[in-house]
């Protein structure tokens, strides 16, 4: 699986499975455009991944809610390296987590199911819109959208996660592969049940009784998006030790 040249686009790439997709594309051949919020976090992976001298790194800082600023990215990708071969749409959080907000349904405010809803089902929705015309003329492109098994399951709280997530799973993904179809440009959906991108997601009940490892997930996305995957689209891919399948009680 070469990435030699390719140029990958990485929301949320400051952190989590976005932070060693950067590493893994990079150290792969790829050039890298992480966009992400956290400016800190995001100069110091760009000078990391630069010292080793494989594929390079940039980055735009870039709230993914702003449609502007998304748009800023990808032309800053093809100024730089000149194509956009695959977009990791991985920004995204849960909205009680990300706003700290503890209350039950009723009492949240709107702003925060705002929040949910524009970084998780807007933000990919928007990326997989400012690359498509550069994919189109290149007759070639994979965008890879993040759900999870919440999108499947629901959750009685935070629910805009759940419901974004879902939209990404089917209808978004779905979508962006039909009219991927005549241009060459695949789309699926990963979506895992916990990551030990934080030591919480241990405590999530799987069948194999653990959660997967963040490499698991890059390994499997870097599996997705090669020419090795090149007859899938369109499909969502659960990665999760086996939770959909648990037996319900
Ligand atoms: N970790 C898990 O167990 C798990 C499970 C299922 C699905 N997911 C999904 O996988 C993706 C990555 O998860 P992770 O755990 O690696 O995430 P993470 O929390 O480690 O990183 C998310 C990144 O998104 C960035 N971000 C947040 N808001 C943003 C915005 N408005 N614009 C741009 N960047 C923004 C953050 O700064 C952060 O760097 C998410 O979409 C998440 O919902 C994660």
């Amino acid at each position: 699986m070469s990435f030699q040249n390719k140029t990958v686009i990485i929301t949320g790439g400051a952190s989590g499975m976005g932070r060693l997709s950067a590493e893994c594309y990079a150290a792969e051949g790829a050039n890298v455009v992480l966009a992400d919020i956290n400016e800190q976090a995001l100069i110091a992976l760009c000078d990391s991944i630069n010292e080793k001298g494989q594929g390079r790194a940039i980055y735009s800082l870039c709230d993914v809610r702003k449609y502007p600023e998304v748009k800023a990215t990808a032309d800053l990708a093809i100024e730089t390296f000149g194509s956009i071969d695959i977009l990791l749409n991985f920004a995204g959080g849960f909205e009680l987590r990300m706003c700290n907000c503890d209350k039950p349904f009723p009492d949240t405010p709107v702003e925060v199911f705002d929040w949910g809803i524009d970084v998780n089902l807007k933000g990919p929705f928007y990326f997989a819109h400012a690359v498509c015309p550069q994919m189109v003329k290149q007759h070639s492109g994979v965008i890879v959208n993040l759900g999870s098994v919440t999108g499947e399951e629901g959750s009685g709280a935070g629910m805009a996660y759940p419901s974004a997530k879902a939209g990404i799973m089917n209808g978004l993904t779905k979508s962006i592969a039909q009219f991927g179809f005549a241009h060459n440009i695949r789309c699926v959906c990963v979506s895992p049940g916990p990551v030990m991108t934080r030591p919480a997601m241990a405590n999530m009940k799987t069948g194999l009784g653990r959660a997967a490892e963040v490499r698991e997930v890059v390994d499997f996305i870097m599996y997705l998006t090669s020419d090795k995957a090149s007859a899938i689209t369109g499909s969502n891919h659960f990665i999760d030790c086996g939770r959909i399948a648990m037996p319900r009680p």
